[in-house]
């Protein structure tokens, strides 16, 4: 099954969607299978590719997504009939700026990969439900090498950079989370809330 997910993948990726890239998307199945999450939270769903190989990953776990685009969601829907997770996997449609803020419940491993100007705005919301213990995982922290790195931001993306910057500095610095960074492809990093 996995292998038809690489398949798909593949498929995205040339057709222009924003697919998390490879040794990334390793990295996030790696980690769910070591953290065995049970209730998990995928921000921007985009086809459900990810999501669908965490649930195949982790077969008692289930997974709630927030994605704006509705033709996204459709075709998401469809994959997780397609591949048997429909059960397992539910869709908040509309802004994440909007949704994050009135979650209910706990979940015991974030996804974050949405709009990337917005990390550092939805983080003490995401922290309030993220359990502890848990693991949030986020793509795109190094946002095209314009954060922490030599390339010149274009003027256009500096918002975007200082808000990934801020959203870095505050899960490096937080006494009650422990982050890990990757440095590879755009740049993931990984947090634990110990307390
Ligand atoms: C990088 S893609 C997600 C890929 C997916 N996580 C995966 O790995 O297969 C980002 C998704 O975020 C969605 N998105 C963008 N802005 C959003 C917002 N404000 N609220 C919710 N979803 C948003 C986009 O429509 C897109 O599908």
């Amino acid at each position: 099954m996995i292998n038809e997910i690489i398949r798909l993948r593949e498929k995205a990726k040339q057709a222009g969607e924003p697919v998390l890239r490879d040794k990334s998307f390793e990295l996030l199945l790696d980690t769910v299978k070591k953290e065995k999450p049970k209730k998990i939270l995928e921000i921007g769903v985009n086809l459900g590719l990810s999501g669908i190989a965490m649930l195949i990953s982790e077969p008692n776990a289930s997974l709630s997504g927030i994605e704006i685009d509705e033709e996204k969601i459709k075709l998401a829907k469809d994959n997780y009939k397609k591949f048997g997770v429909f059960d397992r996997a539910k869709i908040f449609q509309g802004d994440a700026s909007e949704i994050i803020p009135v979650l209910t419940g706990e979940y015991d491993f974030i996804f974050l990969d949405g709009p990337k100007g917005h990390y550092y705005e939805y983080l003490p919301n995401l922290l309030s439900v993220l359990s502890v213990g848990g693991t949030l995982f986020a793509d795109n922290v190094l946002f095209r090498g314009y954060v922490l790195g030599s390339v010149k931001t274009p003027h256009r993306f500096n918002t975007t950079k200082h808000s990934m910057e801020n959203f870095l500095n505050a899960i490096s610095t937080d006494p009650n989370l422990s982050t890990k960074l990757y440095e590879m492809e755009d740049g993931v990093s990984i947090t634990k809330k110990i307390k």
